[in-house]
């Protein structure tokens, strides 16, 4: 609903939206990358509230897309880690996207890494970030989502606290997932974040066989008591060989789960050596990932062999991009980093370039 201040602001507004996306990001990007992160979130839920939400958003065309069960108005997602929270889901949703991951959530809130922890590198269009998963903890992330107006898709993506083991990892994944259960459409099994000390040891042989096939048993034991299938993801990193990918495929066949997220941010410095920030530890994401996140997703595909859905996100820029995420075998996409440089016209460049391959 307009508010009463700010319907005359905008019928009074003849700036168009990329001029206006320019105008605040060329402000925004003037301030540490995390602290413009905060405001420029902060001001889009404040415009969204105030009715002006539409000063930013796109005409998006409807794409409809199934998947998981799912049905999503159009393929293109909001990656993980934007909106740990769920603090501004309605927000973002209202921008226009297919589906809105929130997250990554841990059963106890934590502070995450020390500041500085987030870096921006311009001229590479990339960001490096080591977080750390700083979130409220799930209980706040719940309560936001039993609020939430915004009627599209939703993703939680889960992860355990810092001050749990390695060892002990299967705890916090099932305090996340069944407190969580009844308000999420699909649920994310994170073990591919750089910043969480032996994280991504969790993604092979055994230990990933274990959790997973405790965390499948617990879905289907939530799905009989709740009524309501939720289907269960697993995200990983772009950072593996071939065998690993391969070996991932089959135990994620194996186990039964829905879907699998390819890929989170790499610890790969390639096309970032001249930076500045180049030798700033965590996760790297943006233009210089997304050849090496898509042909994981072609990897990963081709062992799925169509046995359940890929999501392409890594480094989606623009149109083109999330083209070849889909013809490299992703049924959905998802961005961070290009959202960051672009703002809403990359989810409409997204769309419509979806679009256009699909009618041939
Ligand atoms: C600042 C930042 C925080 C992130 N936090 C999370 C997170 O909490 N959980 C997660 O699964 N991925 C997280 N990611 C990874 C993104 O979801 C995405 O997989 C990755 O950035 C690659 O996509 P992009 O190149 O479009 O950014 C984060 C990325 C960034 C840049």
């Amino acid at each position: 609903m307009l508010c009463l201040y700010c319907a005359p602001i905008m019928s009074a507004c003849v700036v168009p939206i990329p001029m206006l996306y320019a105008l605040l990001r060329s402000f925004l990007f003037l301030l540490p990358a995390e602290l413009s992160h905060d405001l420029g979130l902060k001001g889009l839920r404040l415009a969204h509230r105030c009715g002006l939400g539409a000063l930013l958003r796109y005409e998006i065309p409807a794409l409809p897309t199934t998947a998981f069960g799912l049905q999503f108005a159009n393929p293109v997602g909001l990656a993980a880690g934007l909106d740990k929270n769920a603090d501004y889901l309605d927000a973002l949703g209202a921008l226009g996207f297919g589906f809105v991951e929130v997250g990554t959530v841990t059963p106890k809130p934590q502070p995450g890494n020390a500041r500085p922890r987030l870096f921006r590198l311009k001229a590479e269009r990339a960001l490096i970030n080591r977080m750390g998963f700083n979130n409220k903890g799930v209980d706040h992330l719940v309560e936001q989502l039993k609020r939430r107006s915004w009627r599209g898709i939703v993703g939680v993506n889960i992860g355990k606290n810092l001050t749990t083991k390695v060892e002990d990892a299967a705890q916090d994944y099932l305090i996340c997932l069944r407190k969580v259960y009844a308000y999420a459409d699909y649920i994310v099994v994170n073990l591919s974040s750089p910043n969480t000390p032996g994280l991504r040891s969790l993604q092979f042989g055994e230990p990933l066989q274990a959790l997973l096939t405790l965390l499948q048993q617990e879905q289907v034991a939530l799905s009989q008591v709740q009524q309501r299938h939720v289907p269960l993801l697993l995200k990983i990193a772009p950072d593996l060989s071939d065998e690993e990918v391969t070996s991932i495929a089959a135990t994620v066949r194996k186990v039964g789960l829905a879907g699998v997220i390819a890929t989170n941010t790499t610890l790969s410095r390639t096309g970032v050596e001249t930076s500045a920030y180049c030798g700033e530890a965590g996760g790297l994401s943006g233009a210089p990932l997304t050849r090496a996140s898509t042909a994981v997703v072609q990897k990963l595909a081709a062992a799925l062999a169509g046995s359940m859905p890929v999501v392409g996100v890594g480094g989606i820029m623009q149109g083109a991009d999330a083209v070849d995420k889909v013809a490299a075998g992703a049924a959905l996409v998802q961005m961070y980093s290009g959202f960051i440089y672009r703002g809403p016209a990359l989810i409409r460049d997204a769309v419509l370039a979806l679009q256009q391959t699909r009618n041939g």
